[in-house]
């Protein structure tokens, strides 16, 4: 297989313009392409003291004054523990072949050990029999950062026995749901769990500190790999993997400077996962960089903690939002690279960057230099403030462009060897946006949460026309 070369190579800042404006061919994906739209626990569920479930961190945080927007909590969020009939619906007349939702550990353990509450894990053999009813396969997330509190109580991801308490807790999912799910996924998202939770404080547990951050990384990674061995032993002939955050970085400029900056961050946000995953372990540059806050400098680092994170996984997950351009700045943090905001460019309402072109060089990148089995782009999508129409409906086009050009980016990536093998939309529908509250929306449906009337947006519309075509073609 060949691909092109590394886009830090060679790549101008400039987007290329045609894709912008590019959309997708239906008639160009694989026949048994996994077609899905995301959600996670908390913040869809709500029902968060119900049926015996346990405080997460998330819980804690939210309640803090201060920690999210408006003070918005997920008490409620969109009450879908109690609607879930009605979202499985709303999900089957998406025409998706998939949906993608975590379990909320402390409802299934709600002190993060010991005995299993049945009521909890009721609610998610439930929503499997659902989906499965409805012909849309289950694609389970194990953790979606909503830590026990009684685990944080102990140290949480800073702990080396959280990773053990998240073994233990995947295996009791496994046996009790792996005989109709499928597709496991470990972790969502790890760099955020441990850099935003631990390292900048503005998810939970809200730690403000680097070593701690790297400590929280190194034991997700651990964790992921106890989880691996789990799935395997208690739903044999299941599919597991891990989701990362990844972003494509570029340099500002064409300059030996900036393009070092940008192999950092890249090594901070990007291979410091990606290496141990594939089994290769941490990425020297970026340890050298850490110093003394390094997991290995922290004596962390155990015997067979390379071969743990790095068990063989069926597939990988990538969320993608938006890519990175970087610039050389010396003295600048640990990293001493700055992030630059191009002028010219489109930006959602989170002031991501609109860059679908960087979704296939992302996907062709990744395949050239991990070769994973298979990749899923577990969560893409775009918050803009949307307009409620008289009539109640939601004209949203720019989050409707978004999807198609990221939709379209595949078809590139595909036809350059990458091994794509789903794509799903983040997210079903409005939801409560972590430390933004419910203000970030990031629907294909609508949610008023004063009613919890939910109303499928024009982005949802488009994305079930493409999908009936996508579908009309595989049936022609
Ligand atoms: C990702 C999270 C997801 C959602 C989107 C917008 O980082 O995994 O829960 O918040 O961002």
């Amino acid at each position: 297989m060949t691909h092109p070369p590394a886009h830090s190579e060679f790549s101008p800042v400039t987007l290329p313009p045609e894709s912008l404006t590019a959309r997708p061919d239906p008639r160009r994906f694989p026949p048994r392409f996994t077609w899905g739209v995301a959600t996670a626990a908390y913040q869809v569920e709500g029902a968060a003291r119900e049926d015996g479930r346990g405080p997460s961190i998330w819980d804690t945080f939210s309640h803090t004054p201060g920690r999210v927007k408006g003070g918005d909590t997920g008490d409620v969020a969109c009450d879908h523990y109690h609607r879930l009939e009605e979202d499985l619906d709303l999900i089957a007349r998406l025409g998706v072949n998939a949906y993608r939702f975590s379990v909320a550990w402390p409802r299934v353990q709600p002190t993060g050990r010991g005995a299993v509450n049945p009521k909890g894990l009721d609610f998610y053999s439930r929503l499997v029999d659902g989906l499965l009813a409805r012909g849309v396969t289950p694609w389970l997330t194990l953790y979606h950062w909503d830590l026990p509190q009684a685990l944080q109580d102990a140290g949480g991801w800073a702990s080396r026995d959280t990773a053990h308490a998240f073994g233990e807790y995947a295996g009791i999912v496994a046996a009790g749901l792996g005989d109709r799910v499928r597709h496991f996924i470990t972790i969502n998202e790890p760099w955020c769990a441990a850099f935003l939770g631990y390292g900048i404080g503005i998810h939970a547990p809200g730690h403000t500190d680097l070593a701690r951050s790297y400590a929280a990384a190194h034991h997700l990674l651990v964790g992921h790999g106890l989880a691996v061995q789990a799935v395997r032993a208690h739903a044999p002939g299941a599919q597991v993997g891990i989701t990362l955050n990844l972003y494509e970085g570029y340099p500002a400029t064409d300059t030996p400077a900036d393009r070092a900056a940008t192999r950092r961050q890249d090594g901070f946000q990007n291979r410091w996962y990606l290496d141990p995953v594939y089994g290769r372990g941490y990425p020297q540059d970026i340890l050298d960089l850490l110093g003394d806050a390094s997991p290995h400098a922290q004596g962390l680092v155990l015997p067979g903690d390379r071969e743990l994170m790095g068990a063989p996984t069926d597939f990988l997950g990538v969320n993608m939002y938006s890519r990175a351009v970087v610039e050389d700045a010396p003295g600048d943090g640990w990293l001493h690279s700055r992030q630059v905001r191009p002028e010219g460019s489109e930006y959602t309402g989170f002031d991501w960057e609109v860059a679908p072109h960087s979704l296939t060089d992302l996907l062709l990148r990744v395949q050239r230099d991990y070769d994973p089995p298979a990749v899923y782009v577990t969560e893409n999508g775009a918050t803009y403030p949307d307009t409620v129409e008289a009539d109640g409906t939601v004209n949203d086009e720019a989050r409707t462009r978004y999807f198609q050009m990221h939709v379209a980016a595949l078809q590139p990536a595909l036809d350059g060897g990458a091994k794509v093998g789903g794509y799903f939309a983040w997210s079903l529908m409005d939801n409560f946006e972590w430390a933004e509250g419910y203000e970030k929306r990031f629907g294909i449906v609508h949610v008023d949460f004063g009613t919890q009337a939910r109303t499928v947006k024009a982005s949802g519309r488009w994305y079930a026309d493409f999908l009936a075509r996508t579908h009309a073609e595989v049936n022609a």
